[in-house]
């Protein structure tokens, strides 16, 4: 009788257990998936004190064209702390939360140890570049997030990407690096930063993917075909950013020469040159389905059945189309 109720209370326990931890997997899996999801993935943007009214524009315009569906976090970078009013309104603005991070001094610029000979002070533009291409992926802000997606404020998107999903296609292909295709790179930067390329090359060569060469070049390295994504857009894996080869590749080419403060070196052609050099051409994605403009050359339309289904904006006949060169856009007909 005794060993029966041992019996009885031994499975009663054993069910009142199953239902403990059935239910809390079963909760903690509801709350936690879905943010999950969102806060692995957010916007960068560079903001300005004196940019205000274009930041919002952008935080905006993202939130209604991609981000109303997910709530993705924005993720705002300065030289100097925003006054409260600007961090104010922009949180108040979007949608996802909005989190803000200091670029610190020893990301910016050069370090007194590293011997350089610079004789003019370097451009803002030239140290955020380099701060994109080197140092952000290591933001304590940016920690737990594996994709990004950069905003320049002054950018404009004009599809829906709603049904895209552009950073769900990004996890899914397991991609390095997402841009806008078709610019030919202008001469000087592209070829400065090709030479450092090459010495990286010849010393590290077994870091290079087989096929590396593929969306770079036209005779297996030997010179550059000048193709390169689009300037201020660009959605980037964050793990690529980290990883070792990475890292090399951006330590060997910013030591030779004066590296980042070259005339023409922009982190796109960087990440374009990166991503293809490391992973190969399947790590790297051309969105053609993404209407976007920045300033005044740079333009993209999306053509027929995308424009349509998409519902874009923009001009798919305006003549700054014609700035695309077609043998840089035919380097992804796959
Ligand atoms: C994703 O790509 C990285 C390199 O970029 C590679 O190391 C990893 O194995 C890939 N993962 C899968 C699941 O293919
Ligand atoms: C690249 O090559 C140099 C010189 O051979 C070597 O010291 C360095 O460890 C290599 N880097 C990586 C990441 O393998």
């Amino acid at each position: 009788m005794k060993q029966a109720g041992y019996i009885v209370l031994f499975w009663t326990t054993l069910f009142l257990f199953y239902l403990w931890t059935g239910s809390s997997s079963r909760n903690t899996h509801q709350i936690r998936t879905t943010p999950d999801e969102v806060s692995r993935n957010g916007f960068v943007m560079f903001a300005r004190n004196d940019k205000l009214k274009e930041m919002v524009r952008s935080i905006k315009r993202l939130d209604a064209l991609y981000n109303q569906a997910h709530d993705h976090p924005w993720y705002i970078f300065s030289r100097e702390p925003l006054d409260s009013s600007i961090t104010g309104e922009l949180s108040r603005v979007s949608r996802g939360l909005a989190r803000f991070g200091i670029i610190p001094n020893e990301h910016w610029g050069y370090t007194s140890t590293t011997e350089r000979i610079i004789k003019s002070p370097i451009s803002r533009e030239k140290l955020l570049n380099r701060w994109f291409a080197g140092f952000m992926s290591s933001h304590p802000l940016l920690r737990d997030v594996d994709y990004v997606w950069k905003v320049d404020a002054e950018s404009t998107y004009h599809c829906n990407m709603i049904r895209l999903d552009p950073f769900g296609l990004m996890k899914t292909n397991n991609l390095s690096y997402a841009g806008i295709p078709g610019t030919k790179e202008d001469a000087h930067g592209a070829l400065s930063l090709w030479n450092n390329v090459q010495s990286f090359v010849k010393r590290n060569g077994s870091l290079l993917h087989s096929e590396g060469m593929e969306l770079l070049s036209s005779d297996k390295g030997k010179s550059f075909n000048m193709c390169r994504f689009k300037d201020q857009f660009g959605i980037l894996s964050l793990r690529f950013l980290r990883s070792t080869g990475y890292h090399s590749l951006f330590e060997s080419v910013d030591d030779i020469n004066n590296g980042f403060t070259t005339d023409g070196w922009t982190d796109s052609l960087f990440f374009t040159i990166a991503s293809s050099l490391l992973g190969g051409p399947r790590s790297v994605h051309a969105f053609r389905d993404i209407g976007y403009e920045h300033s005044k050359w740079t333009y993209w339309c999306p053509k027929g059945k995308a424009h349509e289904g998409n519902h874009c904006m923009c001009d798919p006949t305006d003549f700054r189309l014609k700035d695309n060169k077609p043998e840089c856009i035919a380097l992804f007909d796959t």
